[in-house]
Parts: structure tokens; C-alpha cells; sequence
């Protein structure tokens, strides 16, 4: 149920909603969620078929342009993006200004918002053709930032895209291969990249969405306003809970230690939450969870992995689901639950899961940002406040 309230603010009242509880934001067209029954559809299309028979390019397409590509549009959307993978020799200039142990997101956050300083006919944000110009070359750029980052850390030379691989195996390539070998994908491997891709694009409302559109709701330049979806997605309540969940798996060790961070977690002195449980919308279950749980499972079948985090993750899982604070509660495991085991089987480092969850997003980050700018009468984003400082009272100048 809504109730608009849009006429109590010309009348000089407003609601109080720290948190967002009860306030939408916007008119969006783009992503449906019933967190009560655990639906989630892009453009009317079911998570759970577009991760099962879709790639991440014609989720992408569907989510900027609004429609399922058919063969030709899909074939020209991808050769568009592929035309916009590299990014300009002077980026490079930059990734050498950072420490090598840097994190990439801070990486990320710093050289997305560069972008800005490259593309100048895109910080004129009133045309919807150079607003759409200026998402394909994010989708298209931000694999190639990313493995930058990791490459940057390892102090590995950077790797150039390559526009004969599909969008998930180039990322792959850029991310493992050396001068001296390529990478060998495996198509296991390809596949759940793509659908970790595909299962993080969009998320309407969320934090670092909502974000974005409101920096991007005073006209700011499409980069500077991703950089802003970047840094926002980058806390461990949001996009940092994959990493924030693997740390915790390593913290928690072995099998027998499990049932002491359970405890921890129920306890209301103790502020350890379990990462990768809980979610804000989802209260019975993630729709992304259980086809990346499928995934998961797919994925360490096929490279036999045997690695005791595993072992303690599928084991948390099974212990808290049955645990009655967790049902009382309503915590199920997220989607980063099963994404962080699925990209540490791949060999991707801790540090760089946000970045992923970062490239896959931007998808859905420009999208809104270019809906809300297309939209007529669109007003620049202003909450207002409880104020709970000091009434009004007299100055003394210092000297008294
Ligand atoms: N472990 C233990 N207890 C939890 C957890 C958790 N992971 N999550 C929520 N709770 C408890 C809270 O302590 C609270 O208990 P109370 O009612 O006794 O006060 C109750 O469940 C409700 O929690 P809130 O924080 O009010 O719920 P909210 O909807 O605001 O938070 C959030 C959702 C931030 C995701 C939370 O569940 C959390 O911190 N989870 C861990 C971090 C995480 O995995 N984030 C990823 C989100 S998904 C994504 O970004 C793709």
C-alpha cells in the first residue's frame, strides 16, 4: 500500500524515516521485489530464468533499453559494448599514483570517477543519446578497471580486453593471464562468473542505487555519480558483505568453532552479526541465494575443490538455518553468502569481491540513473531532518 505525501511538503510538514523503512524514493520501471514471497523480476523476467537461459550482456540490455535483445539487437548491443572495452593509455597514469597494497575498491572508487576527465561531451547530461553512450562505455570499461586493480596489486602488467571472448571470459582472461601464458577458461568457470554477473546487475532501491540517483539528481557527470555508487557499495552491510563473509569464515576456522559464532551472533551485547545472512527486503528467502547456492555447488563439483572454508560455509549454513533465533528472525543466507565461495573456488582474492559485485551492478546503477533522468519533473534528491541540536542562542566573540 502507498500513501503519496508528496503535498505535505508544500504544506510545511514531513514524515520521519531514518533508514528508509517506509519511504520510496522514485517511480522505477526497471526491477520488481516481493521480499515477502521472495520474487525478484528485471523488466517483468524472472531472476531464476534469466540466470538460468540468459547471459549477463542481454540482462544488461534488457535493464538499460528496457527490452529482451532479439538475435540481431543482442549481436549489435554486444559488439557496441566490445567496441568500448579499453580504456585510455593515460588511466594507466593513474593506477601507478596508488600504493600497491591499496584496496582495490579504493582503486575503483578513484578511477571510475576519472573517468569523467576523459569523456567530456558525457558530462552534458541533458541528452538521453549521450547518457545512453555513456552507460555502454561503463559496462564496457569496468571489467577492464577492475582486473586493472587486481594486476595492479599482484604487480602483474596490465592485460588489454580481448573482443573475440564473451563479456565474462574476457574478464577472466584480464584477470589470470600472464605475458608468458593465457589463462585457460573453463566454461564451468566462464558460466558462473556470468551468473554472479547476472545476479548482482540490479537491486532497485538499494543503498549504493539510491545513491547514485541522488548525486546523479542534481545533473552530475555519469562517472562521478558511479563513483558514488562505488564508495556506498563498498560497506560491509551492503556490497562489502562478500568479502566481510569470507573474513569471517577464516576467523571462524573449523567445523567445531561454529556453534561459538552462533552464539556470538544471537548475543545483543556483541555487535558480530553473521555476514551473508539477512537481508533488508528478502524476509523469507533470496530468489539470487538459491540459484547461486546451484551454482555454488556446480562450481566446486566441477573443479574438486577441497578447501576447509568450504567446508566450514556449507556447514554454518546447515547449523543456522536450523537454529531458532535465525527462523525467528527471519535470516536466510544472501546472495554474497554463495558468491564469496563461488569466486574464492575461481581463485579470485578476498579483497577483490566488491569490485565484482561493483562491475556487475554498474549496469543497474546507470540504468536508474538514466530512467531518473528521462523521467519529466524529475526534482533534485533533498530529505529533510529532525533537527536535535542546540535552539537559537548569542554569539560571543572569541576574544570575550
Ligand atoms: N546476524 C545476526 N543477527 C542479525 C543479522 C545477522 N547477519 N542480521 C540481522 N540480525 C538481527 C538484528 O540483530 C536484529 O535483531 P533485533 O530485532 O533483536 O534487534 C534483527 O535481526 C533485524 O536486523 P536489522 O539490522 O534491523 O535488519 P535490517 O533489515 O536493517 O538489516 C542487513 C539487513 C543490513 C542486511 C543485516 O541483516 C546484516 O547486517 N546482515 C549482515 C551483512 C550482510 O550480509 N549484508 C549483505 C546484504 S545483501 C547485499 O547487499 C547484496
Amino acid at each position: 500500500d502507498v500513501i503519496d505525501v508528496r503535498a505535505l511538503g508544500a504544506s510545511g510538514y514531513f514524515t520521519f524515516d531514518p533508514g528508509f523503512m517506509a519511504t520510496g524514493s522514485c517511480e522505477s520501471a526497471i526491477t520488481f521485489i516481493d521480499g515477502a514471497k521472495g520474487v525478484l523480476l528485471h523488466r517483468g523476467y524472472p531472476i531464476e530464468e534469466l540466470a538460468r537461459d540468459a547471459d549477463y550482456l542481454e540482462v544488461c540490455h534488457m535493464l538499460l533499453h528496457g527490452e529482451a535483445p532479439n538475435a540481431e539487437e543482442y549481436k549489435e548491443f554486444k559488439a557496441t559494448i566490445t567496441r568500448h572495452t579499453m580504456v585510455h593509455e593515460q588511466i594507466n597514469m593513474f593506477f601507478h599514483g596508488f600504493r600497491n597494497d591499496a584496496h582495490p575498491m579504493a582503486m575503483l572508487c578513484g578511477t571510475v570517477g576519472a573517468l569523467s576527465s576523459f569523456y567530456h561531451s558525457d558530462l552534458d547530461v541533458s541528452n538521453p543519446e549521450q547518457r545512453v553512450r555513456s552507460a555502454h562505455r561503463l559496462i564496457a570499461k569496468m571489467p577492464t578497471l577492475v582486473a586493472m586493480c587486481y594486476k595492479y596489486n599482484v604487480g602483474q602488467p596490465f592485460v588489454y580486453p580481448r573482443n573475440d571472448l564473451s563479456y565474462a571470459e574476457n574478464f577472466l582472461n584480464m584477470m589470470f593471464s600472464v605475458p608468458a601464458e593465457d589463462y585457460k577458461i573453463s566454461p564451468a568457470v566462464a558460466r558462473a562468473m556470468d551468473r554472479i554477473f547476472t545476479l548482482h546487475a540490479d537491486h532497485e532501491q538499494n543503498a549504493s542505487t539510491s545513491t547514485v540517483r541522488l548525486a546523479g539528481s542534481s545533473g552530475a557527470n555519469p562517472y562521478a555519480c558511479i563513483a558514488a555508487g562505488v564508495a556506498s557499495l563498498w560497506g560491509p552491510a551492503h556490497g562489502g558483505a562478500n568479502e566481510a563473509c569470507l573474513n569471517m569464515l577464516e576467523e571462524i576456522g573449523s567445523v567445531d568453532r561454529i556453534p561459538e559464532f552462533i552464539e556470538r551472533a544471537k548475543d545483543k551485547n556483541d555487535p558480530f552479526r553473521l555476514m551473508g545472512f539477512g537481508h533488508r527486503v528478502y524476509k523469507n528467502h533470496d530468489p539470487r541465494a538459491t540459484v547461486m547456492r546451484e551454482s555454488c555447488h556446480e562450481v566446486l563439483n566441477e573443479l574438486e575443490v577441497k578447501d576447509p572454508l568450504l567446508e566450514v560455509a556449507m556447514e554454518l549454513e546447515r547449523i543456522a538455518l536450523e537454529d531458532p533465533y535465525f527462523k525467528e528472525k527471519k535470516l536466510f543466507p544472501n546472495v554474497d553468502f554463495y558468491s564469496g565461495i563461488v569466486l574464492k573456488a575461481i581463485g579470485i582474492p578476498t579483497n577483490m569481491f566488491t569490485c565484482i559485485f561493483a562491475l556487475s551492478r554498474t549496469v543497474g546503477w546507470i540504468s536508474h540513473w538514466h530512467e531518473m533522468l528521462s523521467q519529466p519533473g524529475q526534482k533534485i534528491g533533498r530529505p529533510r531532518q529532525l533537527y536535535t541540536g542546540e535552539t537559537e542562542r548569542k554569539y560571543n566573540p572569541i576574544e570575550k
